[in-house]
């Protein structure tokens, strides 16, 4: 369709698929490994490009800049899977809620849902309005040439949710609460327009190239026990049986990462997903115990890791493949995006550990 760039049907072969064979449980020759958040503030390169984009959307709305950004990370180091840059808000800036990044104090939407009449007058937008974020897949697939597969993603209707009624970050999401307790009409109605919109959204990043898609549903795990499994996992459920999951005659695997939700493993794992993504809080033996007959599993080194020094990094990269075992399933990741203070050789360190060390894992 007109908003819908579709990538070169004589897209280069991959040269390193480790990442999708992991994801599709078969053996690979080592674990791939690739960051959340890999591009972004602690490296120096992107605060140069943001800094001649002029603000974090003039640098996501902007294909030329956004390939390069993401390109960056890969310039420095030989991580496995490329992650489109763009931000979850995209969705709901385009639903009209006016986002703004307010340099230093994070996200802001003019114009939070939290009555009935917004509510009412919320919709799946038209996708023509992020086309901006398709064009930079295309792109960004043409200049990786096949070096490593693309990632597309899209916040949770949840997670989007949360943003929506709070109007920004929370510390303890009271005005989503109170809305999921005295209205929660109002909200189901707000997470069904999400999910809607959100397969959407993912499905156009699909057809313009993305390889793989991963759902942030990072506030989940704020959610009591029931509620997560209503206010949330439903509508992700929703959002992936809405999915495409086969383009140009190969799968598209999807990762679902519930930050705080390693104790509904087993329901995440039956939600439809192929991969499920871990906060460090999780054991991998334990969860590859209960969920790694159905899915694979992506994570989980604490960021705060990469502080740690060099002896640490490798040792808790290790520690963490070992929790996992030799077997097939594994993507490398952190438990939650990268900090913007993280030292750049500390990632250097990290993604060759975890190379050497899954290397020796499969040979002993
Ligand atoms: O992983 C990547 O490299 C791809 C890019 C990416 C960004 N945001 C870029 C970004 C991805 C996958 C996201 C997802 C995202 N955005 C999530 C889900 C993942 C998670 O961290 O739980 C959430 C909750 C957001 C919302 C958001 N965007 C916040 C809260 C903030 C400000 C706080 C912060 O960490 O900076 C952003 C801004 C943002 N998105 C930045 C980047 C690199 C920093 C903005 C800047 O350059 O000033």
């Amino acid at each position: 369709s007109a908003f819908s760039p579709e990538v070169a049907v004589s897209a280069p072969p991959l040269q390193n698929d480790v990442f999708l064979r992991a994801l599709a449980r078969q053996p690979t020759e080592y674990t791939p490994v690739w960051l959340m958040r890999q591009a972004g503030r602690y490296l120096p390169e992107y605060n140069a490009t943001r800094a001649r984009a002029g603000s974090f959307m003039g640098l996501a709305t902007n294909p030329d800049y956004a390939t390069e950004v993401t390109l960056q990370p890969l310039a420095r180091f030989p991580l496995d899977a490329a992650i489109l840059f763009s931000d979850i808000l995209t969705v709901p800036d385009a639903m009209g809620l006016g986002l703004d990044f307010a340099a230093g104090e994070g996200p802001r939407f003019a114009h939070p849902v939290r009555d009935e009449a917004a509510v009412a007058a919320l919709a799946v937008p038209d996708m023509a309005r992020l086309r901006y974020v398709f064009d930079a897949v295309a792109q960004i697939r043409h200049e990786l040439a096949g070096r490593v597969p693309l990632i597309g993603f899209s916040g949770s209707p949840w997670t989007l949710a949360c943003y929506m009624v709070e109007g920004a970050g929370s510390a303890d999401y009271r005005l989503i609460k109170t809305m999921m307790y005295r209205r929660p009409d109002l909200l189901h109605r707000i997470l069904a327009v999400n999910a809607d919109a959100v397969a959407q959204y993912l499905n156009a990043q699909i057809r313009a190239g993305a390889q793989a898609g991963m759902i942030f549903d990072s506030w989940g795990g704020v959610l009591a026990d029931g509620l997560f499994q209503q206010f949330s996992l439903a509508y992700t459920r929703r959002v992936l049986q809405g999915l495409l999951r086969e383009h140009d005659g190969r799968p598209v695997p999807v990762i679902v990462f519930t930050k705080g939700g390693g104790q509904w493993l087993d329901d995440i794992a039956a939600s439809g997903c192929d991969a499920v993504g871990v906060d460090w809080t999780v054991d991998l033996a334990a969860a590859r115990e209960r969920v790694g007959g159905r899915v694979a599993l992506q994570g989980n080194l604490d960021p705060m890791t990469l502080f740690g020094g060099e002896a640490c990094i490798r040792a808790e990269a290790a520690r963490t493949l070992d929790r996992f075992g030799a077997g097939p399933g594994h993507v490398f990741n952190l438990g939650h995006g990268i900090s913007q203070f993280t030292p750049p050789e500390a990632v250097a360190v990290l993604v060759e550990a975890v190379h050497d060390h899954s290397r020796r894992q499969r040979r002993a």
